[in-house]
């Protein structure tokens, strides 16, 4: 049983993970000042483990709360989501976007350092690979990035190689997610974007439930089967499963870069099709232009994750696409109402 800090844990990703470690026996602090989330969340992830989970509203960049919270939680690894997320947002307020990825990510650091914990999973992204000079994409692809949010995550992932540089007994696993979707089975947490939403499945989901009019699809024109982009899309279960894996192997001293994909892209088409299917409704569609900065084609190898973590993703479109219709239907405005 591990002792897991969990920042950023009433977000998407961090409420589903926080399923999984508590289902298997592991003990989990919430470190969340719910900028992107409701408390809301917190309760239904007691509701579906049965168990209470102690957490406390705090910002990452405080770092004299940061080890007050470290101590009283008695923690011996973090797990690291907090920050913030939205490509088009960052390129608007990059001072915003680094201080919380960058800055709250060296506060969390001293924090950790100055209370003597040393193991750490951390959330990056598929965007660090940026446009891709070769699929599948393997942790060993060049890196770079095309904008603050993505350049937040390179900068991040540079600091946590030197810090195993500099102190080699640092036990660090960086997660790349591509593109998580979906819900958890129960349909009692999900993703719950403020105002529109950004990225794709939430928006075909609010477009299913009547919520927004139509989707908009950022260009047909792609070289692809169809013309539209294509991602490698990841059941937001199966990559709170791959947390599981990571906390479950960390200690020894590391500092690794692990996919976390299917191996499998799906065109926007393919969604809509699937999400169609899933929810019975009709999707309603235009195509407009290419969106700035889109790339036309992103999906994993995931065999490392395999080698390392003996983790695979096991869920496929079709159950992506009725765990998020499920949790969509059954919570039309989000945890905005209860
Ligand atoms: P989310 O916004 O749902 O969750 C992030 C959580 O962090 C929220 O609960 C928010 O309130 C909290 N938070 C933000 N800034 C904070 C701060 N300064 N102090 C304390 N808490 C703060 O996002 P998510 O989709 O769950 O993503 C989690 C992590 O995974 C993020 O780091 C994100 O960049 C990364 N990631 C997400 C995706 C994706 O498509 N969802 C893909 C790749 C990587
Ligand atoms: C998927 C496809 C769009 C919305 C982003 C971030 C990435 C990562 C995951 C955090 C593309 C098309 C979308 C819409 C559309 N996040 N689309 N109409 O861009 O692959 O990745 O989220 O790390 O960093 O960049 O995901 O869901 O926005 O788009 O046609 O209204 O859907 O053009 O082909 P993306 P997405």
């Amino acid at each position: 049983m591990k002792r897991i800090l969990v920042t950023g844990g009433a977000g998407y990703i961090g409420s589903h993970t926080c399923v999984e470690l508590m289902n298997a026996g592991h003990e989990v602090f919430i470190y969340d000042n719910f900028s992107n989330s409701s408390p809301i969340a917190i309760e239904r992830v007691e509701k579906i483990t049965g168990k209470a989970i102690r957490f406390i509203q705090g910002d990452i960049l405080d770092q004299y709360l940061l080890e007050n919270t470290i101590k009283a939680s008695n923690c011996d690894t973090v797990i690291h989501f907090a920050g913030l997320k939205s490509v088009g947002e960052s390129v608007k307020q990059p001072i915003n976007y680094y201080e919380n990825n960058v800055v709250g990510t060296l506060t969390l650091l001293k924090a950790m350092t100055n209370c003597n914990i040393n193991k750490l999973v951390f959330s990056s992204s598929a965007t660090v690979y940026g446009n891709p000079k070769f699929l599948p994409l393997t942790e060993d692809h060049p890196l770079s990035a095309t904008n603050p949010y993505g350049n937040s995550k390179l900068i991040i992932e540079d600091i946590l190689r030197d810090i195993h540089i500099s102190s080699p007994d640092w036990s660090i696993t960086i997660l790349r997610y591509f593109n998580p979707v979906g819900a958890h089975s129960s349909g009692l947490i999900g993703e719950d974007p403020r105002g529109i939403p950004n990225n794709l499945m939430p928006y075909v989901a609010q477009v299913a439930i009547g919520r927004l009019a139509e989707l908009t699809v950022f260009g047909n024109d792609y070289d692809t089967a169809d013309g539209t982009g294509v991602r490698d899309y990841i059941h937001v279960s199966d990559l709170a499963k791959g947390h599981l894996k990571a906390i479950e192997q960390i200690g020894m001293p590391q500092c690794s870069e692990i996919n976390l994909g299917t191996g499998v892209g799906y065109s926007v088409i393919d969604v809509i099709n699937a999400f169609k299917r899933a929810s019975n409704r009709d999707i309603p569609f235009r195509f407009a232009e290419r969106r700035n900065g889109d790339i036309a084609t992103c999906f994993a190898d995931p065999k490392l994750a395999k080698e390392i973590l003996g983790w695979e993703a096991e869920l496929g479109i079709k159950e992506m696409c009725n765990d998020h219709w499920a949790w969509q239907h059954k919570n039309p405005e989000g945890y905005g109402v209860v």
